[in-house]
């Protein structure tokens, strides 16, 4: 009775806003349900939500857009953000949100590809978990606990405060959110030794649509499989997580060397895709492709950077290079021996004077364009020469100077685990992943579709050279391009099986009936959750 009574409302508050900075009054009673709720601790909540009439409203919003695509003027906005403190603070949105019909997008570190953590076109609260970050660590039972709004380098940074002996298999960039990103599986510099951030939870806690906290004993394995890479937003708001920790020696190995198509590029890319899946565990390998002025030849040319890590010596990764991988022509200055921490610095080319850098969740990427659109694919047979000479004549056109491609080799342990030990499928006879990036500066975000259209274009380009059948994206690389859900949830399978195929392949059933259990009503939604069998 009383959300049907409010909901007309809440549509006026839509249209009569237009997005502007004119607040209403409207979602006052949100406001008001808000801090009735735990009345002991209104002044506590008051303090942790924010509206546009809060003068750190916008500063809040913006501190984790990591992709500034959506912090266009036109970019959708939330009503409110709550930072929560309490788990109380977290029920108490969930209920208000259910009872006043707004949507909640639960964000953790803001990386979303697609901004799915912070807009929506129906009026929506954020839950920020800014404080949910704390982490706790016991050295002895190599385990530890930590809160979702951590980002992975505070991970990384507190455990290496620690010993130096363990670390968790996390991101490759440090200011990844640990809430979004085990919730999509999760790889990083250990993935081909330990698996995926999945692999590694032990136990974690969740609030679902109904405000009850659960950990994995009473949710049950199939949502405990569920929320470890069935994608971020659809079961409920996971606050923390048990995990593994895994042992790393003391020394790690570098090496990163660049190849033009005047040095062999394609040739050496074409023999990569035979070597890498094949390396030892202990190796993880990327080919980094972008465009560069050619300093020979004067003209536009492709680079080819071949990046590895390894969890061993130069010695060790010398002489494995030049069995394996002669053609690069690797030399002994190539391999540069460091820490795991300082490995972590390197790929992310992170200033090394100090690893404070970590704690940083602010901290932009220099390899990425402020503004972006990206997208993957699984490769499971060989390209051959002649696919990857279409590819560079796409990567050379004019609109594409910006253009990323990364090229990340699987095998290892990510072939022992069956497709459905996870909603992650992508395991064995997966040779690589791609992911393809083209951005833009912010100053163009009112007119970035020519960047869209280019990097269309070349994902139907590649579509005859990687997998079909489904065609295999990666969750966390959301992609609203591959298939949407409808705004008001009554999607239908069908439709969802679309992306739900590509992501998860047939675990997406599995994922429709887990999602079916716990929250049949689909309060927790947006454009790519997993709908309920019966909606
Ligand atoms: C610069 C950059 C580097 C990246 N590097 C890697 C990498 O090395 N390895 C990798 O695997 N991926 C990587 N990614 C992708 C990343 O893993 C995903 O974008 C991931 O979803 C980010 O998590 P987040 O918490 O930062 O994001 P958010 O935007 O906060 O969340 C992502 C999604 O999960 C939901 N969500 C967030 N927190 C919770 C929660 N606590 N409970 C329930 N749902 C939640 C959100 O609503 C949203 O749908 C990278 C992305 C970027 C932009
Ligand atoms: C935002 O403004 C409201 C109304 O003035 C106030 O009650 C609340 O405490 C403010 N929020 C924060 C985080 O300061
Ligand atoms: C709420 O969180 C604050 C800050 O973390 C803490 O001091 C307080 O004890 C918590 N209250 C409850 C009821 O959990
Ligand atoms: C780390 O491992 C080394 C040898 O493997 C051992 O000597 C050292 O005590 C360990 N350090 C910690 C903090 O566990
Ligand atoms: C490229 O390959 C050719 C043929 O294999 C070889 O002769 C040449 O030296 C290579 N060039 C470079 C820069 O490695
Ligand atoms: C490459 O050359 C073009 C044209 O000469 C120039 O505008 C551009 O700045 C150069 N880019 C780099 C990265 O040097
Ligand atoms: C820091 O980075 C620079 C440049 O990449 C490198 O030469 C140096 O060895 C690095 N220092 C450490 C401590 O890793």
């Amino acid at each position: 009775m009383k959300s049907v009574y409010h909901l007309p409302l809440l549509f006026i508050v839509v249209f009569s806003l237009g997005w502007s900075s004119s607040s209403a009054d409207s979602h006052e009673d949100f406001l008001d349900c808000l801090s009735s709720y735990h009345p002991q601790e209104s002044s506590l909540i008051s303090r942790v939500i924010y509206t546009e009439r809060n003068s750190s409203y916008s500063a809040i919003l913006e501190s984790s857009i990591h992709n500034l695509r959506f912090s266009a003027p036109n970019t959708p906005k939330p009503l409110v953000i709550v930072t929560p403190l309490n788990i109380s603070h977290v029920q108490a949105t969930i209920h208000c949100s259910k009872t006043h019909g707004l949507q909640i997008r639960t964000r953790s570190g803001g990386h979303d590809f697609e901004g799915l953590s912070y807009v929506s076109e129906v009026p929506f609260v954020v839950v920020d978990l800014v404080h949910f970050r704390s982490i706790d660590i016991d050295v002895e039972n190599e385990e530890a606990w930590v809160q979702s709004g951590a980002i992975t380098g505070e991970l990384y940074y507190r455990i290496n405060e620690r010993t130096t002996n363990l670390t968790f298999p996390g991101a490759l960039c440090h200011t990844v959110g640990i809430g979004g990103f085990i919730s999509g599986g999760g790889y990083g510099l250990l993935f081909r030794k330990y698996g995926l951030a999945g692999d590694n939870v032990l136990d974690a806690q969740l609030v679902d649509a109904n405000g009850r906290v659960l950990d994995r004993r009473s949710m049950g394995e199939d949502l405990f499989w569920a929320i470890r890479g069935g994608g971020g937003g659809s079961f409920g708001i996971i606050l923390s997580w048990k995990v593994t920790l895994v042992p790393i020696p003391s020394t790690v190995t570098v090496f990163s060397v660049g190849r033009t198509l005047e040095q062999n590029a394609t040739e050496l890319l074409h023999r990569w895709q035979y070597v890498a899946p094949n390396l030892p565990n202990d190796v993880y390998s990327v080919v980094s492709i972008s465009t560069v002025n050619g300093t020979e030849t004067g003209r536009r040319t492709v680079l080819a950077t071949f990046t590895s890590v390894f969890q061993g010596s130069a010695n060790e990764l010398m002489a494995l290079m030049q069995e394996r991988f002669p053609e690069l022509g690797l030399v002994q200055d190539n391999f540069v021996e460091t820490t795991w921490i300082g490995s972590l610095m390197f790929v992310s080319q992170l200033p090394n004077e100090t690893s404070e850098i970590l704690l940083d969740r602010t901290y932009r990427s220099t390899l990425l364009s402020p503004a972006f659109k990206a997208k993957s694919d699984y490769v499971r047979k060989p390209m051959p020469e002649i696919a990857l000479q279409g590819l560079w004549s796409q990567l050379l056109e004019d609109v594409a100077t910006t253009a990323t491609m990364n090229i990340i080799s699987y095998g290892g342990k990510m072939d022992e685990f069956p497709e459905s030990a996870l909603p992650f499928p992508h395991r064995k006879g997966t040779l690589y992943k791609i992911d393809y990036n083209i951005g833009w500066q912010e100053e163009e975000n009112n007119n970035p579709q020519r960047y869209i259209n280019w990097i269309r274009k070349l994902y139907t380009y590649m579509a005859p050279f990687v997998s079909k059948s489904p065609r295999e994206a990666y969750v966390n690389y959301r992609d609203l391009d591959i298939g949407r859900n409808d705004e008001d949830g009554k999607t239908s399978y069908k439709q969802a099986s679309v992306w739900g195929r590509k992501y998860f392949k047939r675990n997406f059933d599995r994922l429709v009936y887990v999602k079916s259990k716990i929250d049949p009503e689909n309060f927790f939604r947006h454009e790519q959750s997993i709908p309920p069998r019966f909606h």
